[in-house]
């Protein structure tokens, strides 16, 4: 295959002026521009201040929230206690991927993310699908989250004041209320942080993510002490059919992980620490979700689990008998879910930012303040988005849209691992998975058996999603690209213009 990626080289043949349609969704862009542009924007360019620590933060911020402070409540159900196994298998899904993320975040360490994986792999069509998938990753997330947010809070109200916010003003119409106010305010709280600067942020977010894991371990203390051996007996109640089912909607909690890898610009080692984040946190998080679902399902039977409750708060209440320590989790569990908005919603704003320095979405998304080196104009319209979406919209299938949405990203990234080592063998890898082809091809599988347990109204909202893509592209992106330009025989030197 043709190394696109390779210093330009002249071409003593003849070459069409214009290529055909196949080569022009197929063009790649060359590894080097994408690590030369890192961090410059229209105006400016992006402060690199980050390091190991604030990167595993960031993915750590990203991940741990409404998965097992809300979602465990709609999978137990599904799964009974066996909902335990659904961690494990949701969280094997993400290992694999979190392999192939580790390798390209080390040798692509730019704010882009997978569709810049893509782009120098596979082709601009695929990196703007993928790119699109991640906006369902990132930006429908932010909403699904701030959903879960609202539910903690009035929970936390509830605990404190005696007051909840009523359902016309905290849940989205078909959940019956009217409009989310809470998951609006969360997103515009977040925006406020993101606004102040990429450091500022992350020094808030670690605060947040350390009240988030004590919260959980003392959850876990608490939780253990209601434990029942009995709760398990029935481990499998609905089959394996159920344990998968509950394990795609759990992948949920396990997005996020990838989140440090669009940090790449602002990373002060990128290459260094970008892997080392990655499966840090996926460890740290795993370990984390299979201790408190075990005690989750042993200290509750799962037939008495609601999909409608702030499940962890109402187990730490019936367990102690007094309200004081599920308004506690609750008030965690307000800081924890916050912090799961900020990371995401700055992680929206880096790929749509390196989406837009590429052309394929407006400029106004990479324009960089010269002040805060920050992409101010991008984070207002996001923000906005999300927290319209948020406020509307019930959590419940946005959840699932967001989990398809990143499956599919997932694969993707599993296959740009192996391309790029086939395609460019001997460029520096700072991390390499192990055993490759075979991993990323395990993972890719995985994602492909978890999008399959997903419900037909999530692929069919995953397809009205993927067909408003392309005809974004094919209006706009398509056109507008910066590689458009670019004479077949030289791509390498127009792109880097
Ligand atoms: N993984 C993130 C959460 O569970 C999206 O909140």
């Amino acid at each position: 295959m043709l190394d696109q990626g390779a210093p330009p080289q002249s071409s003593s043949h003849p070459v069409p002026a214009t290529p055909g349609i196949g080569a022009r969704l197929m063009r790649r862009k060359p590894v080097e521009s994408l690590v030369a542009e890192g961090g410059q924007g229209e105006g400016g360019t992006l402060r690199r201040s980050l390091g190991l620590w604030q990167l595993t933060m960031i993915s750590i911020g990203a991940t741990l929230g409404t998965g097992i402070f809300v979602v465990l409540g709609e999978a137990v159900p599904k799964a009974g206690p066996a909902v335990t196994l659904s961690f494990v298998i949701a969280g094997l899904t993400a290992l694999f991927s979190a392999l192939s993320y580790a390798e390209l975040a080390g040798t692509i360490p730019v704010s882009g993310s997978s569709y810049s994986y893509a782009y120098a792999t596979m082709g601009e069509l695929i990196a703007w699908v993928c790119g699109w998938c991640l906006v369902l990753e990132y930006g429908v997330s932010v909403a699904a989250v701030a959903v879960g947010w609202g539910q903690y809070l009035n929970e936390l109200l509830d605990g404190t004041i005696g007051v909840t916010i009523p359902a016309a003003l905290s849940a989205p119409p078909g959940d019956g209320g009217i409009f989310n106010l809470p998951a609006l305010i969360v997103v515009l709280l977040a925006m406020a942080f993101l606004l102040g600067g990429a450091k500022e942020s992350a020094r808030a977010n670690t605060i947040m993510v350390l009240v988030k894991i004590a919260a959980l371990l003392l959850f876990c203390l608490i939780g253990i002490q209601g434990f029942r051996s009995g709760n398990y007996a029935n481990f499998m109640p609905l089959g394996m059919a159920g344990v998968s089912a509950a394990g795609a909607t759990l992948f949920f909690s396990y997005i996020g992980f990838d989140a440090a890898s669009t940090a790449g610009e602002e990373a002060k080692n990128a290459q260094r620490d970008l892997p080392r984040a990655i499966m840090l946190s996926l460890v740290i998080v795993t370990a984390l979700y299979v201790v408190v679902a075990a005690v989750a399902v042993g200290a509750k039977p799962w037939k008495r689990f609601n999909d409608s409750e702030a499940a962890l708060a109402q187990i730490m209440k019936d367990v102690t008998g007094q309200t004081f320590w599920g308004t506690l989790l609750a008030a965690c569990a307000v800081i924890a879910i916050a912090s799961v908005v900020l990371t995401v919603l700055y992680g929206q704003t880096r790929i749509l930012f390196a989406m837009s320095r590429d052309g394929l979405v407006p400029k106004v998304f990479s324009r960089v303040h010269p002040r805060t080196g920050t992409p101010r104009a991008n984070t207002v319209i996001v923000s906005v988005f999300c927290g319209v979406l948020a406020a509307a919209i019930p959590l419940g299938q946005l959840a699932d849209a967001t989990s398809i949405g990143t499956l599919f990203a997932f694969a993707l990234v599993n296959v740009a691992v192996v391309v790029l080592r086939r395609t460019r063998p001997h460029m520096t890898r700072t991390f390499r998975v192990p055993l490759s082809p075979v991993l990323p091809a395990i993972g890719f599988s995985f994602c492909v058996w978890m999008m399959g347990s997903l419900s037909a109204v999530t692929w069919v909202v995953f397809g009205v999603w993927m067909a408003v893509g392309l005809v974004f592209y094919f209006l706009y992106g398509h056109r507008r690209s910066r590689l458009a330009a670019v004479e077949p025989a030289a791509p390498a030197v127009t792109a880097q213009k």
